[in-house]
C-alpha cells in the first residue's frame, strides 16, 4: 500500500484524482489540503469537502493559501480566464453541500507536522494545483526537503503548447515563484506529469460509458465529469478524431500505482520562468545532455490512455467500503 497527501484545486479533474486516490484499495490517502487555483479557496475545500462526502470516505481535509506565493492574486480577472478557457470549473461542484468539518490545522501545519513525523518516511506528497502550500510548508520547514520521499505532481508544459498562454500551463502560471521555490529546494525526487503526458492519454466518450457501466457512485460521478469536460472541449477548429479530453490530475495518482503509465526521459534540470514577458510560468526542463545543472525532477514526456483507464476501472469497480 502506497501512503498519500494530496494537495489540490477541486476542480473538475482534481475530484476525479480524489476519489482515485480514496478508493484504490492500493493507496491509502492520509489527508487532503487544498490551495487556491480553479476557483477561490472556500469553493476548493467545499468542493473537495463535497467529493469525499459523497463517496463516503473519512478523510480529513485542511485548508491552504488562499493567494499565491508572492503575487497578490491571480495575473488576470479570474472569469476572464474562465471565459477564455473552459477547461475551469467555476461553480461548485454540482454535489449536495458538505456535511463533514474542515480541520482546524491549516495545509501548511499539516503537511509540516506529517511529513516531520519520521513514521511517515514513506508517504508520497501529490499536489494537483498550484505550489502555494508546499511552497509555503518548505520555508516554514527547511528540513521538508530531505524528509518528503517523493513529490509527484501535476503542471508545466515541456514541449506542447500551453494551456493558459502558448507556454504557460495553469498550475505554474497560477503560482510561478511558488513552482520555482519548490523545484529549487533540494527534495529528494520530484516526478513532473505536464500537459504532455496528459493530453497523450485523453479519455473519451467509450470511457464514461464504461464508468457509468461500473454502478457506482465514483464511476458514475467521474462519468459525469468528463462528459462534462468533454463537452467543453468540443472548439470548431478541434483536429481530434474522436470526442475526448485529458484527465490531467487522476494521472498523478495512477503513476503511483502503475509507474509505466508515464514513459520519462529520466531526470532532468528542471525549473519555471517567474520574469518572462511571454514566458510567465513556462516549465523549463533542460534536456541537453551536456547540461551543467544538476538533474533535480523526472519528467513524464507521454502516456499510456489504456494503463490510465484500467487503473481508473479498478478504482471505481463495485468494492468493500474502506
Ligand atoms: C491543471 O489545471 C487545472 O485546471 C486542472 O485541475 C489541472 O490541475 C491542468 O492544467
Ligand atoms: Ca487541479
Amino acid at each position: 500500500t502506497t501512503r498519500i497527501v494530496l494537495d489540490c484545486d477541486t476542480g473538475t479533474d482534481d475530484a476525479v484524482a480524489i476519489m482515485l486516490a480514496a478508493l484504490h484499495p492500493d493507496l491509502d490517502l492520509l489527508a487532503v489540503s487544498t490551495v487556491n487555483g480553479n476557483v477561490a479557496l472556500p469553493n476548493t475545500t467545499e468542493n473537495t469537502l463535497r467529493v469525499l462526502d459523497h463517496i463516503g470516505a473519512a478523510v480529513p481535509v485542511h485548508a491552504g493559501a488562499a493567494r499565491p506565493f508572492v503575487r497578490p492574486d491571480f495575473p488576470i480577472p479570474r472569469d476572464v480566464l474562465n471565459a477564455g478557457n473552459p477547461d475551469f470549473q467555476v461553480a461548485h461542484l454540482d454535489l449536495p453541500p458538505s456535511v463533514t468539518p474542515v480541520q482546524d490545522s491549516s495545509a501548511v501545519r499539516m503537511l509540516v507536522d506529517t511529513f516531520s513525523d519520521p513514521a511517515n518516511a514513506d508517504v508520497v506528497l501529490v499536489v494537483t494545483g498550484p505550489l502555494t502550500n508546499v511552497a509555503l510548508a518548505l520555508i516554514a520547514e527547511p528540513r521538508l526537503a530531505s524528509r518528503i520521499h517523493s513529490l509527484v505532481l501535476m503542471g508545466g508544459a515541456a514541449r506542447v503548447s500551453g494551456n493558459v498562454t502558448a507556454t504557460a500551463e495553469f498550475n505554474l502560471w497560477v503560482d510561478p515563484e511558488a513552482a520555482r521555490t519548490v523545484f529549487s529546494a533540494g527534495l529528494r525526487e520530484i516526478v513532473v506529469v505536464p500537459l504532455d503526458a496528459t493530453h497523450s492519454a485523453s479519455m473519451t466518450l467509450a470511457d464514461c460509458d464504461a464508468f457509468d457501466a461500473l454502478g457506482t457512485t465514483a464511476g458514475s460521478t467521474a462519468a459525469a465529469m468528463l462528459r462534462h469536460r468533454i463537452r467543453q472541449d468540443q472548439t470548431p477548429d478541434s483536429h481530434k478524431s474522436q470526442a475526448s479530453a485529458p484527465l490531467h490530475d487522476p494521472l498523478c495518482i495512477a503513476y503511483l500505482l502503475r509507474p509505466e503509465v508515464v514513459t520519462s526521459s529520466g531526470r532532468h534540470p528542471v525549473s519555471v520562468e517567474t520574469t518572462g514577458e511571454q514566458t510567465l510560468g513556462q516549465l523549463v526542463v533542460d534536456t541537453r545532455p551536456w547540461t551543467p545543472e544538476p538533474a533535480n525532477a523526472t519528467v513524464a514526456f507521454a502516456a499510456s490512455a489504456p494503463v490510465f483507464r484500467e487503473v481508473l476501472l479498478e478504482a471505481f469497480a463495485p468494492g468493500p467500503a474502506r
